[in-house]
């Protein structure tokens, strides 16, 4: 298989590139990546001189050079994990946020349509469902209603991709999975931004009250579940990725300072995000039923894990925190 991966050099990318390389070595796989403040191309260190990986620096929105690129290397799959991910950014700045999700989704699929792609899978979020009160779960028929302005433009992604089936019979998928932790994640999303406040013994910013839920994923778990959409995912479906684990965000805190050994004096109450949702939980049962996948690991054992890959990573933690990663290109990519 020649697989495209876009936004391979951020948290999930990175991690489902190493994933797959790992697991299917016959793979040649092509990652292409705009590098943004996002796109750390430490997360992928060591695979420089993989004879099966490529990467390739270039932007989704980039028509030109995305058809180049799908004209000399003959993929059969893609996979788009590029996006703008932070619900925060997209609330101060939406416009890159329409031109990268939106924008850039149309012309992977408008150049993967043209040159014969057999499968196309967008990774998308449970975010486009908006939020919950405080019983039920998100189905894949549940209607899709984003609150802010990043799901909102996952959402008109989702729809783009599936307007591609629905039109031109274009073989997708579209996943969407719910909170993602593990290692590599950018401290500006909850987890590591707390393990790295802690570390530091600063203040852990908690919007609100604490009180809003999320349903957290370990990330391995998550690229086994696109690994199987990849493969096995019916023409034109919606798969949901989640592990039920609901967890408030004053309830995770607590987890993470006690596994830190830090006192929880550190929890900091902060005026709420605009338009927060308030609770998010998936049901996976359709990925469970029809693919067979089944989440691995149970939010304690991840969160250990997690915490023990950060403290054993400061190297790469220092070097996100003070901004050295953005180096990393230069010394190995310029050449
Ligand atoms: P991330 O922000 O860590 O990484 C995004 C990557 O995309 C970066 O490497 C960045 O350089 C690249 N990128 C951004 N704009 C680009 C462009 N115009 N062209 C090419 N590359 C570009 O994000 P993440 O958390 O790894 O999320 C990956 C995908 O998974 C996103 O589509 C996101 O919506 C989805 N998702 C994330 C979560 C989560 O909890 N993080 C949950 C469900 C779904
Ligand atoms: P985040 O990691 O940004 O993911 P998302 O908004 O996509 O769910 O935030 C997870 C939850 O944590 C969300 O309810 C907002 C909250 N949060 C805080 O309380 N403090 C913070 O500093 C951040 C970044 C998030």
């Amino acid at each position: 298989m020649k697989l495209l991966i876009t936004g391979g050099v951020g948290f999930i990318g990175s991690n489902f590139v190493r994933y797959m390389l790992q697991n299917y070595p016959e793979y040649e796989v092509v990652n292409l990546d705009a590098l943004t403040y996002a796109g750390n191309l430490e997360n992928l260190k060591g695979l420089e001189n993989n004879p099966n990986y490529t990467f390739v620096k270039a932007d989704i929105t980039d028509r030109a050079t995305v058809e180049t690129l799908f004209k000399k290397e003959n993929f059969d799959t893609v996979v788009n994990f590029a996006a703008e991910s932070h619900v925060d950014r997209s609330i101060n700045n939406p416009d890159v946020f329409v031109s990268t999700n939106i924008m850039g989704t149309q012309v992977l699929l408008d150049t993967a349509k043209k040159y014969g792609i057999q499968k196309y899978v967008q990774v998308s979020t449970d975010e486009v469902y908006g939020s919950l009160g405080g019983d039920g779960s998100f189905t894949e028929n549940t209607p899709i209603a984003p609150n802010s302005p990043y799901s909102a433009s996952k959402a008109s992604a989702d729809l783009l991709v599936r307007s591609y089936y629905k039109t031109y019979n274009f073989p997708i998928n579209i996943t969407r999975c719910s909170n993602n932790y593990g290692p590599y994640q950018f401290p500006e999303k909850l987890i590591p931004l707390m393990l790295n406040n802690v570390r530091e013994n600063r203040p852990i910013p908690i919007y609100g009250d604490g009180q809003n839920v999320r349903d957290w994923i370990y990330v391995e778990d998550h690229s086994r579940a696109v690994d199987r959409v990849l493969h096995d995912g019916i023409p034109g479906e919606i798969y949901n990725i989640g592990s039920n684990n609901e967890h408030s965000n004053l309830e995770m805190a607590k987890m993470l300072l006690n596994l830190m050994d830090a006192p929880e004096s550190l929890i900091t109450f902060v005026p709420d995000r605009k338009g927060h949702d308030f609770r998010y939980a998936i049901d996976a049962s359709k990925i469970r039923n029809e693919l067979g996948w089944e989440a691995e690991y149970s939010f304690e054992t991840g969160l250990k894990e997690t915490v023990n890959w950060y403290l054993n990573n400061l190297d790469w933690l220092n070097h996100v925190v003070s901004g050295d990663y953005r180096n990393y290109y230069k010394t190995y990519y310029s050449r």
